[in-house]
């Protein structure tokens, strides 16, 4: 369960909400727990978090060691803040700041060299999804994403656009299908190193709609927004899809 707290939090409230979080989330071990603070705050969450059961990582890293990228992160900053994860194509990268499948390869080839481990998100607007592309464009995004790297990303997040920051998840069914297609292509690709793949889902994402998903054996976790940024929904979500897994 991997909290995306996108441009929200200052230093000092990212500090506040992985307190709270670690207070909350003490003990839990059932699930791998993260969260992804804005860059400006990653240092403050690792001084709070550290010795915790929760990790920490960016929403975005760049494919250059260093350089001259005025406003961009390196791997090699987020590796010694201690990030564990790197959230890669994000479709706010792609679609507000209009990232391309290359820029998103070259991440993603980038932060699987260095070690860290990318969250590569993929998935379609409402405009696709009415127009039935979702698989072409699932299909495209992922193969696009993976043309540089020979190991696949150990983490990918089906996050469709029209579900994110909107309160309308997708339906499970709808969720198993796309999971499932996913699998299929990074297995095409990468055979049985696809293997172990973790499939999270994102996109309105709560703890009141997390139980049906949890029960998927499709359902690998989680890629949370706006449910992430306060601690106790955070903490309740998780709850809740511990609770309806181990039943
Ligand atoms: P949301 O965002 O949970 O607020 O819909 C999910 C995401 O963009 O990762």
């Amino acid at each position: 369960m991997i909290g995306n707290w996108k441009m929200h939090t200052t230093p000092s409230e990212a500090r506040e909400l992985a307190r709270e979080l670690r207070e909350r989330l003490d003990g839990i071990r059932e699930a791998d727990i993260a969260v992804c603070p804005p860059a400006t705050s990653i240092a403050a969450v690792a001084e709070a978090l550290t010795g915790s059961n929760i990790a920490w990582g960016a929403q975005n890293a760049h494919w250059a060691q260093t350089g001259a990228f005025t406003g961009e992160i390196s791997t090699s900053a987020l590796k010694e803040l201690g990030c564990t994860y790197v959230i890669v194509g994000h479709s706010e990268r792609r679609h507000v700041f209009g990232e391309s499948d290359e820029m998103v390869a070259k991440r993603l080839a980038r932060v699987i060299a260095s070690g860290l481990v990318p969250i590569l998100c993929v998935g379609e607007t409402e405009q696709e999804r009415q127009q039935g592309q979702t698989d072409e464009v699932l299909r495209r995004q992922l193969e696009l994403a993976c043309a540089d790297i020979e190991e696949p990303p150990a983490i990918a997040a089906y996050e469709p656009v029209w579900a994110i920051g909107t309160g309308r998840r997708a339906e499970i069914g709808d969720v198993e299908t796309v999971h499932r297609f996913i699998r299929e292509r990074l297995a095409a690709r990468f055979g049985s190193k696809a293997e172990g793949i973790r499939i999270l889902y994102g996109g309105s994402l709560k703890p009141a709609n997390v139980a049906d998903l949890a029960s998927s054996e499709e359902f690998d976790g989680g890629l949370v927004g706006g449910a992430s940024l306060s601690a106790a929904s955070f903490a309740e979500l998780i709850a809740r899809a511990i609770e309806r897994r181990n039943h």
